[in-house]
């Protein structure tokens, strides 16, 4: 029976615990800095004798943690086993120490946002993994995430680290958009809940659009159409710091996605640009 060890309680550590509970491995540890009871599993105390007892270690732990915990394992005698960590960004050289005790290596990154501890195992369902690292590896994760019912894909470490970048902007730059545009208009007496009303079917149509078609095939809006007095309207509802914000991204528009009117559109930006940097 595979003996699987997942260092870092957190949020996806925790999710994974449960995630790989469900889906029927029995011999899961969950460990962390301290021993403490949490919602649904013990979480132990983390030394390094624990590794040695497990086929396979999951290092689920902030990103700077990653090395001085690798550092731990070296001493150990690791031969055979499997240790990967779970970060986005940082590449299985992270984990050269443990290499050098006998492991075989790897980062396996869920492209997905576990939000809280211990989400339920759906959370899982449909996603695609990252894998960069020893070829050792590849058929457990590839079992374990059929069983996930997630898919697991290979990269290099330079892939590993665009495909990271991708995701903040798709993933944390979308909260921070949608943010955005519910304090404009809680800021005007429109509540939260009808906020997402207004927003919501029009963001969920965008997301389904683009999954059937590229960006440049579903640019709707002001800066599509070339309404320029539209566009000076809404720079002139935002504060100064908002409004740079809002015409870098209309520049990115511009000078990326097809529009309607792009020379108009550029030389108004050009100017919104010079008129905003003469007025500081
Ligand atoms: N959350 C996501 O959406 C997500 C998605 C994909 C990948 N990841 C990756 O997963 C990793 C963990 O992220 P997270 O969001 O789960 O972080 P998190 O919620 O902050 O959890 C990190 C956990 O690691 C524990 N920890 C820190 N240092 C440790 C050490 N030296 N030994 C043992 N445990 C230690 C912390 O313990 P304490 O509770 O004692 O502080 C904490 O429970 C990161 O590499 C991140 O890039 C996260």
């Amino acid at each position: 029976m595979t003996h699987i060890l997942i260092i870092g309680a957190g949020r996806l550590g925790s999710s994974l615990y449960r995630a790989l509970q469900s889906i029927g491995y029995q011999k899961v540890t969950l460990a962390g800095r301290e021993e403490r009871k949490a919602e649904t599993a013990p979480v132990y105390r983390f030394e390094p004798a624990l590794a040695e007892k497990s086929d396979w270690l999951f290092l689920a732990v902030p990103d700077d943690q990653i090395k001085p915990l690798a550092e731990q394992l070296a001493g150990l005698d690791l031969t055979g086993r499997h240790v990967v960590h779970t970060s986005g960004f940082r590449s299985s050289a992270d984990l050269e120490p443990a290499r050098e005790a006998g492991a075989y290596i790897g980062s396996w990154h869920p492209v997905q946002t576990f939000s809280r501890r211990f989400l339920e195992p759906s959370v899982w369902r449909g996603i695609t993994c990252s894998y960069e690292g020893d070829p050792q590896n590849v058929d457990f994760l590839r079992e374990m995430c059929n069983r996930l019912d997630c898919r697991l894909q290979t990269v290099t470490a330079a892939q590993k680290q665009a495909l990271h970048l991708a995701a903040t902007i798709a993933a944390n730059f979308t909260v921070a958009l949608l943010s955005w545009a519910e304090q404009i208009l809680t800021d005007r007496q429109i509540d939260r809940r009808q906020a997402a009303e207004f927003l919501l079917p029009m963001v969920n149509r965008v997301a389904e659009n683009f999954r059937l078609k590229p960006g440049a095939e579903i640019l709707t809006g002001p800066a599509k159409r070339g309404d320029l007095e539209t566009l000076r309207g809404h720079l002139n509802l935002l504060p100064p710091e908002e409004r740079e914000l809002y015409r870098t991204l209309t520049d990115w528009i511009a000078h990326h996605l097809p529009t309607d009117k792009p020379q108009e559109l550029r030389r108004f930006l050009k100017s919104i640009t010079k008129q905003d940097g003469a007025e500081k």
